[in-house]
């Protein structure tokens, strides 16, 4: 037995567990010259690693910025031109959209700066520099800290560094966490304020596929939209004003017409938001098997009932379309993700990797029962995750709650309320209520809260639903319809006329009023309970599980210290890398890496609202009228699959070919391999992007506004 484990435990040394294989990971700039550069040339790099992210010279991080807080973005020219997603630029396209300016479904292009159109609260953050300040933010923490006097201590680290940093620079500062902790970056960025619209495809285009396709290969979506970047006379940030000018980048990107060859190395680099790999077996078997499955249930109920009236009522479907496709894109990934961790065997993995942790961790006191209390933790979170989800998921998914919750300030004010204090929060209820009125459709609404607290009620126990629950067993004999009528009938929030009537003369004795009305005590009584029974409890379990992954963490690094590790997602810069390459999602199925126009005319059926396809784009098919944009192959290239590791955040980065040269905007992941925020599996786990190719074809070609694409950088 002794010798076995011996035997376990050298074999272990050799060959540790997840071997780090080439397309995985996402890698800190700063670090890629140890860890990563002799392997992407290796891979075909013909660039450096020093080309990429310098602090000496300019280098290809210059035209990186995060986009509007959760998208990625890309200067192409040396007048602030930037691309990122249409879906990351959609709410600014439809913010300027109006019946007579539909924008989004016919696209817009600014012909001069003059048209470029600013939008309010729309930022772009550049990194400038990182330092790894590990050291300092530990400084007096010790092991025997409990969790809070640790945190704490940090915390006024974290401040008196920034603080130092900030005497010395006009950038923007901030510390991150890497490594669960183990970690910490300090990074200097510059915030750009001034974002203005500069071109978008109809919604046919860069929407095509909508969400019948999301998240699917093979893809058809020109998903892309053009952006500027304005600054003050000096070059540096500065709120929208009028005599703003573009801004003139250190670097901006060369782009490639060379298209991408199969196995072609190419990388990443942008914004990825968050990824848990290094979770224990139980925390993943929790979320592919139980809240997964869970939530994937209420939101294809909702999702059925919305289809059921948006198919019907074209009013209801343009209402209706953000929203379906917010909780479809969710529900699919989940359904994927659940899909992939199964068939890659994923939890067992895990558990056989926490097999070896334990024989290797055996004598170490401080990791030795480490996986055991996993176990118990995440067992005792379980019932506080599921309270959360069913909130969220089911309470939260009835829109007349969800819009009732929104004049919780307002039912608190009394006699001593300041008048400007009310004026304010009634300007905000009004501009709320129309909002939400616009796209709102109550009988849709009405059977979705039917089906809804159906589940709520009957599939979560006594003690961890919310109290107005219980009114559907008290008063209306377990007939969930009934309380539904009731609460339909008797709310006033279920109509316009009647929020502006409580609205009009607000004062505090319609505040008791408001309090009240059955839409707001349900939703209040979902705040009530959540602050009072799951909150507290899911706060402090979780710092428990925050100091287990830590150490967790650090163990397995310890263990294995020949694996090059990469920190989780964590919303900042990061640059990933593979090859282009198809994929075999299914048996007996093979995935080509690229599609093509041809495939846009087969999938176009105009009764199907995600199928159309514009005229010109039919028109300029049959003349074949392309451009200098066709592969050498005669076909327009419309999107590419490739081997990077990539997640949400990382819409709108940019894909480089060999040279460092732009080919592709990445927008979105394949179906099969949406796991790879848990775990990354190199035979099925793709990123997609749109062939820069097709961008310039429909910026120039289609759009016209070739005055854009003279501004860029294009190599042959
Ligand atoms: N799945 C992509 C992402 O996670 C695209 C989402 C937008 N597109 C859509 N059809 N809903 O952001
Ligand atoms: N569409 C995603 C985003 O908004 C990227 C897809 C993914 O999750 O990989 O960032």
């Amino acid at each position: 037995m002794k010798k076995n484990t011996f035997l376990l435990f050298t074999f272990l040394l050799f060959f540790p567990f997840g071997l780090l294989i080439a397309g995985e990971g996402m890698w800190i700039p700063m670090l890629l010259e140890r860890l990563n550069e002799k392997e992407m040339r290796e891979m075909g790099m013909k660039i450096t690693a020093e080309d990429i992210y310098s602090i000496n010279q300019a280098s290809i991080k210059d035209a990186i910025v995060m986009f509007g807080g959760g998208c990625t973005g890309e200067i192409v020219s040396n007048q602030g031109l930037l691309l990122t997603n249409h879906h990351c630029g959609y709410g600014a396209i439809q913010r300027h959209s109006s019946l007579e300016n539909d924008y989004l479904t016919n696209g817009f292009w600014a012909m001069s700066r003059e048209e470029e159109l600013p939008n309010e609260n729309l930022n772009a953050t550049m990194l400038m520099e990182m330092k790894d300040v590990t050291n300092a933010v530990l400084e007096g923490v010790s092991d025997n800290m409990t969790e809070s006097e640790r945190s704490k201590k940090i915390t006024e680290n974290k401040k008196s560094l920034i603080e130092s940093a900030k005497k010395d620079t006009e950038y923007h500062v901030v510390i991150e966490d890497f490594f669960i902790g183990n970690q910490y970056f300090m990074i200097y960025e510059q915030v750009f304020k001034d974002i203005r619209l500069v071109g978008a495809p109809p919604s046919n285009i860069g929407k095509f596929g909508g969400d019948t396709d999301n998240w699917m290969w093979p893809r058809h979506t020109g998903d892309f939209a053009v952006f500027r970047i304005y600054v003050g006379d000096d070059n540096k940030p500065k709120s929208y004003s009028d005599d703003n000018v573009p801004y003139k980048p250190a670097y901006h990107l060369p782009i490639s017409l060379k298209g991408a060859e199969k196995d072609d190395f190419t990388f990443v680099f942008g914004y990825p938001a968050r990824t848990n790999e290094y979770l224990p077996s139980f925390a993943i078997d929790q979320q592919v098997n139980i809240t997964n499955p869970i939530r994937i249930k209420i939101r294809q109920i909702r999702l059925d009932i919305f289809t059921k009236y948006t198919n019907n009522d074209p009013k209801v479907r343009i209402q209706y379309a953000s929203k379906h496709a917010g909780v479809a894109n969710g529900w699919k990934k989940m359904i994927g993700e659940s899909k992939g961790v199964r068939r890659a065997r994923g939890v067992e993995k895990k558990q056989q990797f926490e097999q070896q942790f334990n024989i290797w961790a055996n004598s170490n006191v401080q990791y030795k029962n480490l996986i055991s209390k996993f176990d118990e933790v995440y067992e005792r979170i379980l019932p506080y995750n599921l309270a959360y989800y069913y909130m969220i998921e089911a309470g939260y998914g009835v829109e007349l709650i969800n819009f009732a919750r929104a004049f919780t300030n307002l039912s608190k004010i009394d006699k001593t309320t300041e008048k400007e204090a009310i004026e304010k929060m009634l300007a905000d209820a009004q501009r709320r209520s129309e909002s939400f009125f616009k796209d709102y459709h109550l009988p849709l609404d009405k059977e979705v809260a039917e089906a809804l607290l159906a589940i709520y009620y009957n599939e979560q126990p006594i003690d961890f639903r919310p109290d107005f629950l219980n009114l559907i067993n008290t008063k209306y004999k377990n007939d969930v319809k009934a309380y539904v009528a009731y609460l339909f009938a008797e709310s006033i929030f279920t109509s316009p006329e009647k929020v502006a009537a409580m609205l009009n003369n607000f004062n505090y004795k319609k505040a008791q009023q408001l309090q009240k009305d059955p839409a707001f005590v349900a939703a209040k009584s979902i705040s009530y309970f959540y602050t009072n029974k799951v909150m507290e409890t899911i706060n402090s379990i979780d710092d428990e599980i925050n100091e287990m992954r830590r150490v967790y963490m650090r163990a397995q690094m310890e263990m294995q210290p020949e694996k090059r590790f990469y920190p989780d997602a964590n919303s900042t810069l990061r640059v990933s890398y593979g090859k282009v390459e198809g994929f075999k999602p299914a048996d007996a199925v093979t995935y080509k890496h690229f599609t093509t126009l041809d495939g846009i005319m087969e999938k176009e059926n105009p009764d199907i609202y995600d199928y159309v396809v514009e005229e010109r784009l039919k028109e300029l098919y049959k003349a074949k009228d392309y451009g200098r944009y066709a592969d050498k192959d005669g076909s327009v290239h419309v999107a590419f699959i490739a081997s990077n590791h990539t997640t949400g955040g990382n819409s709108g980065s940019p894909l480089f070919n060999a040279e460092g040269h732009l080919i592709g905007i990445n927008f979105d992941r394949c179906w099969e391999g949406t796991m790879s925020d848990l775990m990354y599996d190199p035979s099925i786990c793709r990123n997609i992007s749109v062939d820069i190719r097709y961008v310039l074809f429909i910026i120039d070609k289609f759009a016209g506004a070739s005055h854009l694409i003279d501004e860029m950088t294009i190599v042959q």
